[in-house]
């Protein structure tokens, strides 16, 4: 079978980075390995004189062979560490779906939507809008687990959209028959203590057992290492390539109770969630960033009409929304109730004032308000108070970490460990392309933070935050 013509493409596409960067022969050894290079096709490839006559060589080799010959590329790239280059093959890779809505050609999207349902994954939101290179990168990860356990990192902050991301990701058959034929688990975890974790674990082997046949439903485990060994049980001997999906996670003690083997996926807004657990691990980050067509199509779809249609506020609707899926839906929402008032709302969000948006909403934005409030009570109390004194930055002006060693008279390097918390806790920005780095804060949590400023007062005991 000769190489399907988007792999061929793609290929060409990449053809000049692949030239630039690869080193052919570590390659070649995998690819002779899979039985898709003959040693002669090898020896014609490394007598050529330089590195990259040899990469050149290479892809012109690849683009004569089959789509197996594209796959083991892929796979070689990924053993020697070129993920970079990995992810612009992998959109292409032969036999994969790609988009999840290729699957209603045939029965298998009734396949797809039962083994989906039966492990309790959401559906898609209503108003929905594709986002193939971040479903590329969270899929690509997925396929890594296809032969190993191990936990990928979905990443960003509140409302970014991760959960509706990890929800999609999964919504393709091929993916779900190639790496995860024992099926699909979502968890909604959120801020669990341990006896709500318990009983969320208890509630999953009892959907797993349930679906075994002959065994009698056991009593639930009644500690969490118990469950834990249950669950251990169950996806080694009878579940074994199985995806669970852990969406919403603050806490790595809550990891610690699957960290038992087996296939993962959780979403969080805390990057370093992993760094307690064993196995290997992959990380995407969501940017909040949808571009202007996505957030253009959000609009349109929510109020019905075409985006060549939409009145000329929509563009700068969508700009102040800085692409955040949630900012956008709620503005779309509140239009699809009142479409006369673009005008209203675009003012409202350039004066930023997000706390009106959100309370005439009939969305739960409160939601939102929670999530920022959330994530900053789980900073250290000093943390917290340091964090609050970010309502010195200016609205779109991006700062270097000197600038806040003066405010908060700290060491240079220790401003750099906390701004990293931050970053990672997805409270603030990092520019990374400047140096030396430069911070910034989204425009909600700005808002946030300064409608909350003189309201709230930290309950240093209960740490709480109350306004
Ligand atoms: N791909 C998308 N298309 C349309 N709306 C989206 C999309 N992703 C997210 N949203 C909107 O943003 C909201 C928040 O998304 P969600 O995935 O819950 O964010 P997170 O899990 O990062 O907090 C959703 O309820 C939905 O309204
Ligand atoms: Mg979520």
């Amino acid at each position: 079978m000769a190489l399907e013509e988007g792999a061929r493409s793609c290929l060409l596409r990449c053809r000049h980075r692949l030239e630039e960067d690869i080193k052919p022969p570590y390659l070649m050894d995998h690819m002779i390995s899979d039985g898709v290079m003959t040693v002669d096709e090898e020896e014609r490839i490394t007598t050529q004189p330089t590195r990259k006559d040899q990469a050149v060589s290479l892809v012109e080799l690849l683009l004569m062979k089959d789509n197996r010959a594209y796959i083991s590329f892929y796979n070689a790239l990924i053993k020697e560490k070129y993920e970079d280059l990995a992810i612009l093959l992998f959109p292409n890779l032969p036999r994969t779906l790609t988009d999840g809505q290729k699957n209603t050609s045939d029965g298998s999207l009734s396949y797809v939507q039962a083994v989906l349902s039966e492990g309790g994954v959401p559906q898609r939101p209503v108003v929905f809008v594709s986002r193939p290179e971040l479903l590329n990168r969270v899929r690509e990860k997925l396929y890594r687990l296809q032969k190993d356990p191990g936990w990928i990192t979905v990443f960003g902050m509140a409302g970014s959209g991760k959960s509706v991301l990890a929800a999609e990701a999964v919504r393709d058959h091929r993916l779900i028959e190639d790496c995860f034929p024992g099926g699909i688990h979502w968890l909604s975890i959120g801020q669990v203590e341990k006896p709500d974790l318990l009983v969320k674990i208890q509630s999953l082997c009892f959907r797993l057992e349930q679906n075994l046949d002959s065994q009698s439903l056991s009593r639930p485990p009644n500690s969490l290492d118990e469950a834990k060994e249950r669950l251990r049980f169950l996806m080694l001997r009878k579940y074994p390539r199985t995806l669970l999906i852990l969406d919403d996670i603050w806490d790595s003690t809550v990891l610690k109770a699957f960290d038992i083997q087996c296939r993962l996926l959780l979403t969080t807004r805390n990057r370093s969630l992993t760094d307690s657990v064993s196995g290997a691990k992959y990380e995407v980050e969501v940017e909040s960033g949808l571009d202007e067509s996505k957030g253009l199509e959000i609009l349109a779809l929510y109020t019905k009409a075409k985006v060549q249609g939409l009145p000329e506020e929509a563009r700068s609707i969508v700009r102040e929304c800085k692409g955040s899926p949630l900012v956008v839906s709620l503005i779309g929402a509140l239009l699809k109730e009142k479409p006369n008032r673009w005008r209203y709302y675009l003012c409202q969000l350039q004066q930023k004032q997000f706390k009106r948006i959100r309370k005439s909403s009939s969305y739960d934005y409160d939601a939102l308000d929670q999530a920022m409030a959330a994530s900053i009570e789980v900073l250290p109390d000093e943390h917290q108070d340091l964090y609050k004194d970010l309502t010195v930055i200016e609205k779109d002006v991006k700062i270097p970490a000197k600038v806040l060693s003066v405010l908060w008279d700290l060491e240079q390097e220790e401003v750099e460990d906390i701004l990293e918390e931050f970053v990672n806790k997805s409270l603030l920005f990092v520019d990374n392309n400047s140096k030396p780095y430069l911070y910034y804060l989204h425009d909600l949590q700005l808002d946030f933070l300064r409608s909350v400023d003189n309201k709230m007062s930290v309950c240093t005991k209960r740490r709480c935050l109350c306004w």
